[in-house]
């Protein structure tokens, strides 16, 4: 079976999600930033390893990735799942993973890279938002994409309500992706590019609001 790594620095609803799906591959290790981020909780309660490399102990992002690099190899994953990983990382650590490295992001990539991405959405009245599942690149939330689910923004949303809405869609496409990749389904190309050997391209059209 294949090995993931999880990093991340919050909650843990994602890693969660993954526990309870039945993956074809093995959570081997939990890794944070933060030592009071409540996904460790939730590995520890599932006796997985988990590990905390707080940034605030290293002079600098260097020095961090480095650390951070040190403790993933430990592990020897095969894919590296980053699930609210609030730090960003050099080129260098980026590169090392290449193509073995993914990240769920809470918007409909290229729009709303970065933070409060829902606040954004709202403020700029957009009616469809949604999630991103991709690989991680040197650049921001700019990797190729994977796979993405679109919500549609109600009028009377405010940010919680449209992140609630999000995260439901994120659990759902999360595995998914981790899926196709464990199968050698979907892998990215030495250009950089995805590549996919599933032919099936279903889907409907997302209309918001609703027509008629
Ligand atoms: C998710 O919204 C994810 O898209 C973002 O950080 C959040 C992590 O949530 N990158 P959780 O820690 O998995 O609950």
């Amino acid at each position: 079976m294949k090995k993931l790594v999880i990093l991340l620095s919050g909650r843990g609803s994602n890693l969660q999600v993954l526990l309870n799906a039945k993956l074809p591959c093995n959570i081997v290790a939990v890794i944070s930033n933060r030592a009071d981020a409540q996904g460790l909780e939730i590995a520890k309660s599932r006796g997985i390893t988990s590990v905390v490399v707080p940034h605030l102990n290293y002079a600098d992002r260097t020095a961090f990735d480095i650390a951070l690099a040190e403790e993933i190899d430990r592990h020897a994953p095969d894919l590296i799942v980053m699930t609210g990983f609030m730090r960003i990382l050099t080129a260098g650590f980026v590169e090392r993973y290449s193509g073995k490295m993914i990240n769920i992001h809470p918007s409909l990539l290229p729009a709303y890279t970065g933070i409060n991405t829902h606040a954004r959405a709202l403020q700029d009245g957009v009616k469809i938002h949604g999630c991103s599942v991709h690989f991680v690149t040197p650049t921001l939330d700019a990797g190729p994409i994977i796979i993405q689910a679109a919500v549609p923004v109600l009028y009377n949303d405010t940010a919680d309500t449209l992140a609630e809405r999000v995260l439901h869609e994120e659990h759902r496409i999360l595995p998914q992706a981790i899926r196709w990749i464990c199968r050698e389904q979907v892998w990215l190309n030495r250009t950089g590019k995805i590549v996919t050997n599933r032919l099936e391209q279903p889907g409907a059209p997302l209309f918001s609001p609703g027509l008629g």
